[in-house]
């Protein structure tokens, strides 16, 4: 087999076979295939698509590239949640403590921060001591103790979706529908969940800016999840405001535990809430979403949802008693507050701005190897909707230098929009599919 041959035939609109692509992924592993003919196959695929066969094998074959965890042995069905990423989604904070107060076990795999996303493991390093680099028997002991864990992604995990991405990133190849879907698919089939549950992100502050490409995404990660054997749940939620009221890492974690100690922001608990129930179902613990909303909505009002968040904060190390006492008061130096220039309703707060905006506050990273601030952000007091008068503070922003703070002021002049008229309100779970 010749690698010139396997991309002439993608570039022609072949459909290769299961041994030509472990030809190719293992010869891109091993260094065998060079960057540029990698590069050459990429850009064939990106043009030329893959049919549900043939990403069903990618996904396969980059999940065999490196270690496939073995958590059989914990009791309770494994269920995972995966966001194709946003801004202010601090969803999977809440949901996994409550999945796990319904019995579900969650090994969470997570991701950090990149341009305008914000990353799960970045907020929860803000808290002192919180650990995501743990061995598989280590995860299985937190899993045990506190029926879910965060880690992040070790080197032996899909090897070759690190360097496949790194190659996707400097090819401008990243938005193909069977590359991402063999990307995201083999990192969770990689971790040991039995069913999924996906959360694609449709608007401004989400890779898929529109319904149509979400649902694209959505179905093809539920078709080949279930080729591979895994119940499999895609909600198509929309992402052109920030969720909830806090962007920032510290403050992302503390609004998580806000939300499981006393009332959400509606927007971040009907998307949680949604999500949870999709765990729940898809792990068979009810039936339909219905009954499993309300299950999860009990986990909140009795307080065992708090629970298993604080056994968790425990079993990865966090210093407990620091994490508490900073809640509500841990906030970078420089504070700054938007206003709003006229009265009238917020007509939009735009998610990709937001989070372009956090990013310049230190939120975020540009590049992976840049560090992030655990106390800088943005919390609004008025989302979409919202009636204001002249002069209402609409969000506050946390600093560590006014150069920044003002930066972000002028930035969210064009960030948010006030109109005249009031706002109808619309849900944010915009379609099902799977299941
Ligand atoms: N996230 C991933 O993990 N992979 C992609 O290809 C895109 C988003």
């Amino acid at each position: 087999m010749r690698t010139a041959d396997i991309i002439m035939k993608k570039r022609n609109g072949g459909k290769l076979s299961e041994e030509e692509l472990r030809f190719f992924i293992q010869g891109f592993v091993s260094g065998e295939i060079p960057d540029y003919q990698a590069s050459a196959w990429l850009m064939a695929v990106y043009f030329q698509g893959m049919d549900p066969e043939e990403t069903g094998h990618l996904t396969r074959l980059m999940m065999e590239s490196g270690d496939v965890m073995d958590l059989s042995s914990l009791k309770g069905p494994l269920v995972d949640k995966h966001s194709t990423g946003g801004v202010g989604d601090k969803t999977s904070l809440i949901l996994a403590p409550l999945a796990a107060a319904c019995g579900a076990q969650v090994p969470m795999m997570s991701g950090r921060a990149l341009g305008h996303t914000g990353g799960t493991l970045d907020k929860l390093e803000s808290v002192k001591g919180y650990n995501v680099s743990v061995s598989q028997d280590e995860l299985k002991d937190i899993i045990a103790a506190a029926g879910y864990a965060v880690i992040g992604q070790t080197e032996e995990i899909v090897p070759a979706d690190r360097r496949m991405y790194a190659l996707r990133d400097v090819t401008s190849t990243v938005e193909s529908i069977p590359l991402i879907t063999a990307s995201i698919l083999s990192k969770k089939l990689a971790e040991g969940a039995d069913s999924l549950v996906f959360d694609v992100k449709c608007g401004s502050g989400a890779f898929m800016k529109t319904l149509a490409q979400a649902e694209e995404l959505a179905a093809s990660l539920v078709k080949t999840g279930e080729s591979m054997g895994r119940r499999v749940i895609a909600l198509i939620t929309e992402m052109e405001e920030p969720l909830g009221r806090m962007v920032g890492n510290f403050l992302e974690v503390e609004e998580s535990w806000n939300c499981l100690t006393g009332v959400g922001a509606p927007d971040l608990m009907e998307v949680t809430t949604a999500l949870c129930a999709r765990m729940l179902v898809a792990g068979g613990i009810c039936g339909d979403s219905e009954e499993a909303s309300a299950l999860c909505r009990s986990k909140i009002s009795s307080g065992e949802g708090a629970d298993y968040f604080k056994k968790n904060m425990m079993a990865q190390g966090a210093d407990w008693d620091w994490f508490l006492s900073r809640c509500g008061s841990w906030r970078a130096p420089v504070k700054a507050d938007f206003r709003a220039d006229r009265d009238g309703y917020i007509r939009d707060i735009d998610a990709f701005g937001t989070g372009m905006c956090a990013l310049g506050l230190g939120v975020g990273r540009n590049k992976a190897t840049d560090s992030v601030q655990p106390h800088t952000g943005i919390h609004f007091l008025k989302k979409r909707g919202a009636p204001v008068k002249k002069g209402d503070v609409i969000c506050e922003l946390f600093a560590v230098n006014e150069g920044d703070a003002d930066k972000a002021l002028t930035a969210l002049e064009s960030i948010v929009t006030i109109g005249s008229a009031p706002l109808e309100a619309k849900s944010l779970i915009l379609k099902e599919i799977g299941a």
